[in-house]
This record gives structure tokens, C-alpha cells and sequence, in this order.
């Protein structure tokens, strides 16, 4: 990782954070201690529960009105300095990570698909016209250790492993075009290791607490990464520990 690069505490801009789910809302805290020169602007279905907030946008990933809607409210202001998708489904009403093959539903790989590989890449998409193209930016999106086929050695989680998979390679396809485009880019993949929010909530029984963190500590290691990525880095898939992940 490169010494060279300006600390958050340096950064200027727009930050969006996409999604307010517990390492959504962490995030945001995190970015207003650390980074005070960037406005904040975040996203969420539903109003979120916090006063305080610069900027709030609704936003369906799913739907593509939602998404232009995004793009036309980034028009005017700061050029984006960051954008950090934290949108993700593992489970929800008539909605379970698979134990065996014959759980397997297409209705859960779709919806899954549709979240959490579709809504990054249709993310990145919206945003493209508002990019700075002089100006360095990093677009990162959570994935999840899981999705890596290489390290794949428990199996299960049929439709959440492969949704993440597919997000990864979108978003790799992504980093390489975008080198062309925004030479100033940083595309990433961030795995923020198994964390307390409401994703993870039914299997934290098994999770030793040591290795549970918190949504603050998640966020804090998420920023200490992102912060030591430049455009020589695009493209990659990181550890909270800024461990690269393999594919
Ligand atoms: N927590 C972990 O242990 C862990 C581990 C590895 C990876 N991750 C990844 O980290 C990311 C953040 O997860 P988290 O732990 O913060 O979970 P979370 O608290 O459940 O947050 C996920 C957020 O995604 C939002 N969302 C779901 N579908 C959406 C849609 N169609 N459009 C817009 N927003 C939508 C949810 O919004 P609503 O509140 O409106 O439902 C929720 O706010 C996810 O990508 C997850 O896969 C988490």
C-alpha cells in the first residue's frame, strides 16, 4: 500500500454511504470523527434513525428509478470523493441461507442477486456521469469473506456465496474499465469480518466474541483500509486487516 497517499483526516469532497444498516450507520459516525472535510450524505429505504445527518437520499438498490433518482440528486455539489456501498441480504421474511441443495429456491437466489451482486454494479452504473474525472475517488462496496470461491471450504450458503461472487467479479470488471476512464479511481471489495448488526444476528451464537466486532471497530478497520488504497490498488478484494482475499 502506498505511504504516499493523503490521510482521511486530509480528504475533501463527497462521501455516500450507501445503505444504513449497522456498519452503514458505524461508517458515518466513523467518516464525521475522521474526516471532517467531507460532506456526508447517506442512503437508506427508509428514513434513518438519526437526527444529525447532512444528507439523506432514499434509495432502492433494486430499482431503477431510485437509482436515477441518486444520480440527479449527486448532480449539483462537491465532486465524490468516496462512495461506500454497505447494502447486503443474507436472510429476511421467507429468506434463509441454504444448509443443503434441496433448500435451493430460485426466488432466493434472485432476490439475493438482485441485492447483492446487481445493486453494486447498477450503483456504480447511476453514478458514472457524477464522477470526478480529474480527481482521485474510491468506490467501495462490501462483499463478505464467503463470496471467495478459493477459500470456499465449508460450503452452504448457496445463493449469499454466489451473490457475492458475482458482485466481486463485476466490480473487478468494473475496476479495469474504469482504469482506462477515471485513471484517478480506486475500485475495492471489502470484507469487514463477522460483525453485531442484524445480518449477522442469527448466527452470531457460534461466532467466538473475539472474533465478533463490533459495528464502531468494523467500521474504524474498513476506513484504515480504504485509507491506504490508491488507483494502483483497484480492483482488489480486502480483509478488515487489509489482507487480500483471494478470488
Ligand atoms: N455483519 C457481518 O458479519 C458481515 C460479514 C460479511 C459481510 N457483510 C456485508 O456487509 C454489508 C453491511 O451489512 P450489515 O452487517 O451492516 O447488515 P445490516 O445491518 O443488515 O445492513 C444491511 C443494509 O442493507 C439494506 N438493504 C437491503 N436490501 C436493500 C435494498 N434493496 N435497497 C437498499 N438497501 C437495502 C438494509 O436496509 P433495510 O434496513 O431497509 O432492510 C440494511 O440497512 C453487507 O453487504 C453484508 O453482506 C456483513
Amino acid at each position: 500500500m502506498d505511504s504516499l497517499l493523503p490521510p482521511l483526516s486530509q480528504w475533501q469532497g463527497l462521501a455516500l454511504v450507501v445503505g444504513s444498516g449497522g456498519i452503514g450507520m458505524a461508517l458515518l459516525r466513523a467518516l464525521a470523527q475522521r474526516a471532517p472535510g467531507l460532506e456526508l450524505v447517506a442512503t437508506s429505504r427508509r428514513p434513518p434513525p438519526t437526527a444529525g445527518l447532512q444528507r439523506w437520499v432514499p434509495l432502492d438498490v433494486t430499482c431503477d428509478e431510485s437509482l436515477e433518482n441518486l444520480s440527479r440528486e449527486l448532480a449539483q455539489g462537491p465532486p465524490l470523493r468516496l462512495v461506500i456501498n454497505t447494502v447486503g441480504l443474507l436472510h429476511g421474511p421467507d429468506l434463509q441461507p441454504e444448509k443443503r441443495l434441496a433448500q435451493l429456491r430460485r426466488s432466493a437466489l434472485e432476490r439475493s442477486f438482485a441485492v447483492n451482486a446487481f445493486g453494486p454494479v447498477l450503483l456504480a452504473q447511476a453514478l458514472e456521469g457524477v464522477l470526478p474525472r480529474q480527481s482521485p475517488f474510491q468506490f467501495a462496496s462490501l462483499s463478505a469473506r464467503v463470496g471467495s470461491i478459493g477459500d470456499n471450504g465449508l460450503g452452504g450458503w448457496y445463493s449469499y456465496r454466489a451473490a457475492k461472487a458475482a458482485q466481486n467479479q463485476l466490480l473487478r470488471t468494473l475496476a479495469l474499465e474504469w482504469r482506462r476512464r477515471f485513471p484517478q479511481a480506486c475500485v475495492s471489495l471489502l470484507h469487514p469480518g463477522t460483525t453485531a448488526t442484524a445480518l449477522s444476528q442469527p448466527f452470531q451464537a457460534t461466532v467466538p466474541t473475539t472474533q465478533l466486532f463490533s459495528a464502531g471497530r468494523a467500521a474504524g478497520h474498513l476506513l484504515d483500509v480504504l485509507e491506504g488504497l490508491g488507483p494502483e490498488q483497484s480492483g482488489g478484494f480486502w480483509a478488515w486487516d487489509g489482507q487480500r482475499i483471494p478470488w
